[in-house]
């Protein structure tokens, strides 16, 4: 599914000087490496601050919290998701609500979205939080007429989205505020957990940094109660390394999405979505974005199956996201039952990521291909 050290490997001597330059200055936590890494980070991505923390679930949260959303607010997200999308309200001490999502993207679907903050509840909501899946943003246009129409925040989860735009602008400098992840799989990856929180509002980054220490802005005088949630110095370094080359793995990422469309429709198996009937639905890359391929997903209705074919085969492949966030236990409190979003039901049931990365060759691209035409013929 995933061959890190592809990557690894010619950048193994520049990461161990990198990380040889920590050891040298001991600068473990915050400090220059991390400094560096951030305005490195804000500049590629044409925001004004960037703020590095301990993992995208931390990012997520401080991005609320510092945009000012708390208890007694009530943060709009997608129900196809990764669990922090809706656990980061929470642990912030707001309500999440949910609406469904756009079945061709993924993404949350921003009528849905208007219908909800239309309804009983829309008084409530102070945020609606979109998470730019798979790579792709969410309907900036759509949500950026929202949030002026309602008087919301909008807070980007773009955990998977380092490097793609909307329009021009980039992922992260759309929203009032934005989270990243550097999970190791991710496609801007550290060593470990680390995140960030970018930024286009100098009181947001204030705030965001006072709250990743303990919400001290002078050593010791605590002015809230923040976390400690700060990254260190190995991550800032490995990741100044890796933003270096985060254009080309994520162009090396298109290209491979491209040969996949190619080779599906050569081999007669991609039909016209959003839902698939016997074949494969191929993502879909809407006009005006810049994917970036973070996964490649297709829908397919014995997806199970094909998915147990392909390990069979020594295939990697994974479910993204196999159980909607409404039908979580963890979230059982939220009352929503089974049918509530359809879409997102549908597509827990009929998403497959296949394999896809900037070092991925065109001959296990056309093995990966043959085997589910095997599979479907
Ligand atoms: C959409 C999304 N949001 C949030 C996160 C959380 O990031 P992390 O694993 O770095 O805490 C992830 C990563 O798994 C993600 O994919």
């Amino acid at each position: 599914m995933l061959d890190l050290k592809r990557q690894y490997r010619p950048l193994h001597q520049e990461l161990v000087d990198a990380v040889s330059h920590v050891l040298e200055t001991q600068q473990f936590i915050l400090g220059e490496p991390v400094a560096a890494f951030e305005r490195a980070a804000a500049e590629q991505l044409g925001v004004a601050h960037a703020i590095g923390c301990s993992s995208g679930t931390d990012a997520l949260w401080l991005a609320l919290a510092a945009a000012g959303i708390g208890p007694g607010d009530t943060v709009l997200t997608t129900p196809f998701s990764f669990f922090a999308s809706v656990s980061c309200i929470l642990r912030a001490g707001a309500t999440p609500v949910l609406a469904d999502i756009e079945p061709a993207t993924f993404n949350l679907d921003p009528k849905a979205a208007d219908a909800v903050l239309n309804g009983p509840r829309g008084a409530e909501i102070k945020a609606i939080l979109p998470v730019h899946l798979y790579g792709q943003c969410a309907d900036w246009t759509a949500f950026w007429h929202l949030g002026k129409k309602h008087g919301v925040k909008l807070i980007e989860d773009a955990a998977q989205a380092w490097g793609a735009d909307w329009n021009g602008v980039k992922a992260g400098a759309l929203g009032d505020a934005a989270a990243f992840s550097f999970y190791p799989t991710k496609n801007l990856s550290a060593a470990g957990d680390a995140g960030m929180v970018t930024t286009n509002s100098d009181e947001v980054a204030e705030r965001a940094r006072m709250l990743r220490q303990h919400g001290m802005r002078r050593r010791y005088y605590h002015d809230e109660v923040g976390w400690n949630t700060r990254m260190d110095g190995f991550q800032g370094a490995i990741l100044s390394v890796k933003l270096k080359y985060i254009a080309s793995w994520n162009h090396a990422r298109r290209m491979a999405a491209k040969k996949y469309h190619a080779l599906f429709h050569a081999a007669g198996l991609a039909e016209a979505g959003p839902y698939p009937t016997h074949g494969l639905v191929l993502p879909h890359e809407v006009p005006g974005t810049h994917h970036v391929w973070h996964q490649y997903v297709v829908r397919t209705p014995r997806r199970d199956q094909l998915r147990e074919f392909l390990a069979a085969r020594k295939i990697g492949s994974e479910i993204y996201y196999p159980v909607p966030l409404h039908l979580q236990d963890a979230l059982a409190s939220l009352g929503y039952r089974e049918g509530a979003f359809p879409e997102a039901e549908r597509a827990a049931r009929e998403v497959l990521a296949l394999p896809i990365f900037p070092e991925l060759r065109e001959d296990e691209q056309q093995t990966v291909v043959a085997a589910i035409a095997e599979f479907l013929s």
